[in-house]
């Protein structure tokens, strides 16, 4: 079974743990060391961050909160720190949203990365409305206010985001800041983000920059100038959204290793990889061995957790299904951050299993559920997932499963009643009533666990 220690408090341990065997003159073992079984322990392993993108709406399901929880050690808020979402209307700044976002990773002892001060989208209208001199106020204003708010809290800011236009320009992107403020824009912002936050790194962050073309060379050569003339910038974001018309590039590594060589960190941003299966996960797997391979690349952040919430969420291009079960793309990017869901005991082939909810009868009081469990590419001897109601539905039937609560009795978790061994490939399935109370919501099934 999987323990309920996290995988900060596990790292936290490894290093005593070492310790204590050196003072004993024993060494451990090696192949007998505990592999990371988490994304975040993984990456800690290798010394770097693992993130996701978040939405504070999100954050009372439980699943989704779990998994959270369990697999990531850095969050981006998706939108709540963009500048329509912090000060629609001028001066007047509204932090509630990306506080729980922030107060939430905090309480949990994970990174926040902030995205993003100056940019040309999501962006409300008063501020296009401005001439240059308020303009520039305003951003200086947006930039000491929003930093000022969560001084010292965020280890990145994406300062400035996406300036550069796409195709064989190389050319600037018009904007209000563009157009009104001129090319010296983005050093602007830089100088002022240093000034209000002295501790939290500074990013130019950008899309199709991912390999060696016309725009990322562009902002190659904004950075070198930068670097050249000590305009304050430590790091560059390579968003790395991609799908069949812009897989992975082939240089990818070649390209964050010609930024990393200009004394910049470079951090993946906002991966996400359309499509499912096998090439999904050896895409991820690709993106991942690139990072590890520059030794300046800090940190992944995918752009959410599951593809239900994704913005893309037709093209499935994250590492858990609608369901929170873990996709092949998580254990690729898993296997090679060097974790395995292997290293734990009563899972030693690394199985894994889906659990997928299907509507039975209705009635008008009450509905049957079934929740499908097929175990992977290796046999399986046991599963766990959990059933999550809406208040104030109420489970009153289970068959096919042994059923344990959560205080507030919304939560079912399920274990195997004598249909634990499955072969691999083949299903089991167990099923439930639940009693509307005048909500017909269909339950959120949590992931799959397999041992
Ligand atoms: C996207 C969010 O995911 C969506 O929810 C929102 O509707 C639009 O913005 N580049 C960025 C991100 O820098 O902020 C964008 O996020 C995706 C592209």
């Amino acid at each position: 079974m999987h323990t309920s220690t996290s995988s900060r408090a596990r790292r936290a341990l490894a290093p005593v743990l070492t310790g204590l065997l050196a003072v004993a003159g024993l060494t451990a073992a090696s192949g007998t060391a505990e592999a990371a079984s988490t994304l975040a322990g993984a990456a800690a392993e290798k010394g770097r961050y693992f993130g996701t993108a978040v939405a504070a709406n999100h954050l009372g399901e439980a699943p989704y909160v779990s998994t959270l929880n369990t697999e990531f050690d850095s969050v981006t808020p998706e939108n709540e720190m963009k500048w329509d979402a912090l000060e629609p209307s001028r001066g007047a700044f509204n932090f509630a949203a990306a506080d729980r976002i922030v107060s939430h990773a905090q309480s949990r002892g994970m990174k926040v990365r902030g995205h993003t001060l100056v940019w040309h989208s999501q962006l409300p209208s008063w501020v296009a409305g401005l001439g240059a001199t308020d303009l520039r106020s305003a951003m200086n204003n947006h930039i000491n206010q929003v930093m000022g708010h969560w001084k010292g809290k965020i280890h990145s800011w994406d300062v400035v985001n996406e300036a550069f236009q796409d195709g064989s320009s190389g050319a600037r992107r018009s904007s209000p800041f563009q157009d009104k403020l001129g090319n010296g824009f983005i050093e602007e912002a830089f100088r002022a983000a240093r000034a209000a936050d002295p501790a939290a790194k500074l990013c130019y962050n950008d899309y199709n920059t991912d390999g060696i073309n016309a725009k990322s060379n562009a902002v190659y050569n904004m950075v070198r100038d930068f670097k050249a003339r000590g305009v304050p910038i430590d790091c560059v974001g390579f968003q790395s959204h991609f799908n069949s018309a812009s897989p992975v590039p082939a240089d990818y590594q070649a390209n964050l290793q010609r930024f990393a060589d200009l004394g910049v960190e470079v951090q993946i941003t906002e991966l996400d990889i359309e499509g499912s299966g096998t090439s999904q996960a050896t895409s991820y797997a690709n993106v991942v061995k690139a990072c590890l391979a520059v030794t300046r690349c800090t940190g992944i952040t995918v752009w959410g957790i599951t593809d239900k919430y994704s913005w893309r969420a037709s093209g499935t291009p994250l590492l858990f299904d609608s369901n929170y079960n873990k996709k092949p793309a998580y254990t690729a990017v898993l296997n090679a951050l060097g974790g395995t869901s292997g290293g734990d005991p009563g899972n030693p082939g690394g199985a894994t299993c889906t659990a997928t909810y299907s509507k039975q009868e209705e009635w008008s009081d009450r509905f049957n559920g079934r929740v499908t469990i097929t175990a992977g590419s290796a046999a399986i001897t046991g599963w766990t997932t959990t059933v999550t109601l809406t208040s104030p539905q109420k489970i009153t039937a289970t068959w096919n499963g042994s059923p344990t609560w959560d205080s507030s009795g919304n939560v079912m978790t399920m274990r195997p009643n004598g249909n634990g061994s499955l072969a691999a490939g083949a299903s089991t399935s167990f099923g439930f009533t639940v009693m509307k109370n005048g909500n017909s919501a269909a339950p959120a099934i949590g992931g799959c666990t397999a041992s």
